[in-house]
């Protein structure tokens, strides 16, 4: 009996890896449909929030489920720490809600995220219909080569669509792992514009470029030299508060206002 269940067992997953469709990557879908896809393995729930398909996902940073999942959560948690009562979050670079979908538990917290890739943007704004009167998202019409290349603005011109002063807390988990430096830059100036006085940035990074170089790479991968980019900050009016270290691979500091 349990020769024939193990068989059983055996052949059925041999079916399972046959026949399940595979997922296919954002980069092979078109861009103009991939809004309309959640993931078929967890259908929406009463009052529960879509989960976004593997393409989706994949242009986020990781196709995987169980990472997604992971890493919004530690993301929404280490946010948590630096909030103070009825926070305003500006999450630059939010993808596909990974963070959001944690965040939107706080029924006091306000919300903006933005992003160059509008798919993700577009299928933000369809699962999180409900929590529209506190959850916003807008495209950023920025020059991308990997995720707008149509895009309108030089990444080192973007101005972010809020308010000076207004953010209580600033979300970029992965937003400066693609950017170039005068882009960073901009950013950084964007952050100082929009955090308020006792207001805090999360930044992420990738820490290893080449021995010799303090910035390397290119938009699928930037890395900088840690002391560098806090010296970056600097210049742009903000001032490193806490190093708080790695969070799923990335090295993430938390900044303030100069
Ligand atoms: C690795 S993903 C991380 C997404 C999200 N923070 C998360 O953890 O799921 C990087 C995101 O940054 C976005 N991005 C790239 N360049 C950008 C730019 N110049 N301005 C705003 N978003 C940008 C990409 O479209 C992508 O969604």
């Amino acid at each position: 009996m349990r020769g024939i269940g193990r068989l059983k067992a055996a052949l059925w997953e041999i079916a399972v890896r046959r026949l399940a469709p595979r997922p296919v990557s954002w980069s092979q879908q078109d861009r103009d449909s991939l809004h309309w896809f959640d993931e078929p393995r967890l259908p929406l729930q009463p009052h529960g929030l879509a989960v976004p398909a593997f393409g989706l996902r994949e242009a986020a940073g990781t196709g995987e489920l169980d990472m997604f999942l992971g890493i919004g959560d530690s993301w929404a948690h280490l946010a948590n720490a630096f909030l103070p009562p009825d926070p305003v979050v500006l999450d630059i670079g939010c993808g596909c809600g990974k963070m959001a979908r944690f965040l939107a538990l706080n029924p006091s917290l306000r919300y903006v995220g933005v992003d160059v890739f509008e798919p993700s943007i577009l299928w933000c704004r369809r699962a999180f219909e409900r929590y529209a009167d506190r959850f916003r998202f807008e495209h950023l019409d920025v020059h991308s080569q990997v995720y707008n290349p149509q895009g309108r603005l030089p990444a080192s011109e973007a101005r972010l669509p809020v308010a000076d002063r207004a953010t209580d807390l600033v979300i970029c988990g992965s937003l400066f792992t693609h950017l170039h430096e005068p882009d960073a830059r901009r950013y950084l100036g964007e952050l100082a514009r929009v955090l308020s006085d006792r207001g805090g940035a999360l930044v992420s990074l990738h820490v290893e470029p080449p021995p010799g170089q303090a910035y390397a790479g290119d938009e699928w991968r930037i890395d900088v030299d840690e002391a560098y980019f806090l010296e970056m900050a600097r210049a742009a009016g903000l001032a490193p508060v806490e190093r708080i270290g790695k969070v799923y691979g990335q090295t993430v500091h938390l900044l303030g206002k100069a």
